[in-house]
């Protein structure tokens, strides 16, 4: 039985993405950090990839480290809270050399990284796990200068901040409850700041889908 918060939180989103992985299963080609699918920047927010150790937190079927691994990352980790998910990452990026699958909270996991060139979650674990405790778990993984991009979407204006429970929808799930951390773009620059990362910039799509759902990219670096 979990016994904190935290630990609930990562067992409730791991049942809803079990649930919802059946919804999930294509594999990406394309690297969108955006919600809807649109164009917008790629890979080059990550830095220099060739010989880089990069983990993905909230990986999903691993489709975007699989595409970033092609950029000649040495080591590569994809984390999932859900076993359902990792599992579609194990089988659809068999192919993919150098590649590993970690499988657990990423609050959990964190300590236990490498040191980083670069991390990244694209609407995962940055926004699904406590950023208050990811992000100084994670400032300690990270090597001076590299680099911590993600995405989500950013709260409504008049929305409470912090931890929400919302719902996510799919006609084959039908509602399914999750865990999500919401900020406005301040709060986040202000999160960031607090726990010693740089913001070198904040990507809003001009796609009115992604408008919609204030769907933004944090890039931020560790100073040296
Ligand atoms: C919206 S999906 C995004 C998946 C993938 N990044 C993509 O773009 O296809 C969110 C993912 O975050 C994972 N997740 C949720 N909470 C997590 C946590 N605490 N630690 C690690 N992964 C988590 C879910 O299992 C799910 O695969």
């Amino acid at each position: 039985m979990p016994s904190t918060v935290t630990e609930h939180d990562a067992a409730f989103n791991r049942n809803a993405w079990d649930t919802l992985a059946t919804t999930r299963a294509g594999q990406e080609s394309v690297l969108y950090w955006h919600f809807r699918d649109a164009p917008g920047p790629g890979v080059e927010l990550l830095g220099p990839l060739a010989g880089a150790t990069v983990a993905e937190l909230g990986c999903g079927n691993g489709g975007h480290l699989a595409h970033i691994a092609r950029h000649g990352v040495a080591r590569g980790i994809g984390n999932d809270v859900s076993p359902v998910r990792l599992h579609q990452a194990v089988t659809q990026q068999a192919a993919q050399e150098r590649l590993e699958w970690w499988l657990g909270d990423a609050i959990r996991i964190t300590p236990h990284l490498p040191r980083l060139d670069a991390a990244f979650s694209v609407f995962g674990g940055l926004w699904f796990a406590d950023p208050h405790q990811l992000l100084p778990a994670l400032r300690q993984r990270l090597k001076p200068s590299g680099r911590l991009v993600f995405s989500c979407m950013t709260r409504a204006p008049g929305a409470p901040e912090g931890r929400r429970q919302m719902v996510v929808y799919t006609p084959a799930t039908g509602r399914v409850p999750v865990v999500r951390w919401m900020y406005s773009i301040q709060g986040w620059l202000r999160i960031l700041t607090e726990h010693g990362y740089r913001v070198d910039k904040v990507d809003q799509s001009d796609d009115p889908r992604n408008q919609r759902v204030r769907s933004t990219v944090f890039v931020a670096h560790i100073p040296q």
